[in-house]
């Protein structure tokens, strides 16, 4: 779905732009975020849900993925509400111009400070635990806040699937959510404290899914939870689906297109609920790698090279595992290209390797691509999702650049930092500045 092509120089267009000249304007490595790619899976999400389903619809951008003003403001334009994960992602969203009704504020242990931010702004909060229902509940009596504050409950559905065991979240072994043991007691919990909006229900099984039916069962256990919450005259009106929907990063990836899915969601979702003779409830879904994850590449320059005979060539690029921490957390794979010599036959498998000290800062163990050469510009597909949000300064590299790009044109969307940037929040006690 990149809006790619090869230009008469050889070289990799993304968004119209050349990539070469994008990293000579805007220095490497180099986030470069393609515009079109991005709103296109918003409006297919936005545009099936709303087809498909017979009652309202809100698609979140779940902003963990990549969580920046410029993704914030771009998801909010295309109609999404955002997911936040913290009172840092609520803040970006906030400050991208996001309405605070659009805004669901999720996490396992959202902090007495957090819990209070989200309040004060008037966002919906999605409760993963009874500390943080009794807080809430504690300060709603305690505070004339308007309005009751927008509660949501987290269970965990106890649906396994197939996916990296870090990322997967829907096993009943799960740090997230409620236990659905507990539900009864949760329901009572509720009927007790009218002084919060029980708003509905929320469950996500894992991330990087390419099946489809983890989900519907998802979201029969869902309907079946909002039927005894309603017949616990709890009349709750919204079911959270969560996000996962999975994407191609390697050729043998298959992972359901975008449509399809929301289309099958939608439906089994709406059947179940006629079924069971249950008004629909508004119907959300939160998908984050697979709005933004195919819409990004990273640009970086090659290096050094390194031949060890008869066991393999490793060449470095200019960043590694502080920009994209996948490779080396989650065994991730990943596709990479030859921007500036795009139609150069790949004759070439080589190793391609970070810069950090760490043997294992691996970004593709075995790419196949034209031999390389210093100032080569490497290009990693498919880096939206999960690389900017999880970048660090290991070894004290300074984050990279991004850019939006769209029909020729190029806006900067995220500085790089500087050395200076790096001990901007370093103290230096005083007696540590005296000299002998
Ligand atoms: N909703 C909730 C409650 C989540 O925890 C997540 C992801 C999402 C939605 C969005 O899931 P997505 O549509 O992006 O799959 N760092 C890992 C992925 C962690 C996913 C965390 N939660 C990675 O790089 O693969």
């Amino acid at each position: 779905p990149l809006t790619a092509e090869t230009n008469s120089r050889g070289h990799l267009v993304i968004g119209g732009c050349d990539v070469v000249e994008l990293v000579a304007q805007f220095g490497s490595p180099l986030y470069i975020l393609d515009e079109i790619t991005f709103r296109t899976a918003c409006r297919q999400y936005v545009d099936t849900f709303q087809h498909s389903y017979g009652g309202d619809t809100l698609v979140l951008y779940a902003s963990k993925a990549w969580n920046s003003l410029a993704t914030c403001a771009l998801a909010h334009s295309e109609g999404l509400g955002i997911d936040v994960a913290s009172g840092g992602e609520l803040y970006t969203a906030l400050a991208a111009g996001v309405p605070a009704s659009k805004i669901y504020f999720h996490g396992n242990n959202k902090s007495p400070q957090e819990l209070l931010y989200a309040l004060e702004v008037n966002c919906t909060i999605v409760a993963d635990n009874w500390l943080e229902l009794e807080r809430l509940a504690a300060y709603a009596e305690e505070h004339d806040l308007g309005m009751p504050p927008r509660v949501m409950l987290r269970l965990t559905p106890g649906i396994e699937c197939h996916t990296h065991e870090y990322i997967r979240t829907g096993h009943l072994d799960s740090k997230f959510g409620f236990d659905p043991q507990q539900f009864p007691e949760l329901l009572r919990f509720a009927r007790a404290h009218p002084e919060l909006d029980w708003v509905g229900l929320h469950a996500h099984i894992g991330s990087q899914i390419f099946e489809q039916q983890p989900h519907l069962d998802l979201c029969i256990v869902l309907v079946e939870w909002l039927q005894a919450a309603r017949e616990a005259m709890l009349p709750m009106r919204e079911l959270n689906v969560g996000g996962g929907l999975g994407i191609r990063y390697i050729e043998t990836d298959n992972p359901p297109a975008i449509a399809p899915w929301s289309k099958a969601i939608s439906h089994h979702l709406s059947h179940a609920c006629r079924d069971r003779n249950l008004a629909l409830p508004k119907l959300i879904c939160e998908p984050g790698r697979s709005i933004v994850g195919p819409a990004a590449v990273t640009a970086y320059t090659v290096g050094s090279r390194k031949t060890i005979p008869g066991l393999r060539t490793y060449i470095a690029v200019d960043g590694g595992m502080s920009d994209n921490p996948r490779p080396i957390t989650y065994q991730a794979q990943y596709t990479a290209l030859c921007a500036n010599r795009m139609t150069a036959a790949a004759t070439d498998t080589v190793c391609i390797a970070g810069k950090h000290c760490e043997s294992g800062d691996i970004l593709l163990p075995a790419a196949t691509l034209p031999p390389l050469q210093p100032n080569d510009i490497l290009v990693i597909a498919s880096t939206g999702a999960y690389n900017y949000s999880m970048a660090s300064n290991y070894n004290r590299l300074t984050r990279p650049a991004a850019v939006l790009v769209c029909e020729g044109e190029a806006n900067l969307i995220l500085q790089r930092e500087t050395y200076a940037d790096l001990t901007a929040h370093d103290v230096l006690p005083l007696r540590l500045t005296l000299t002998t």
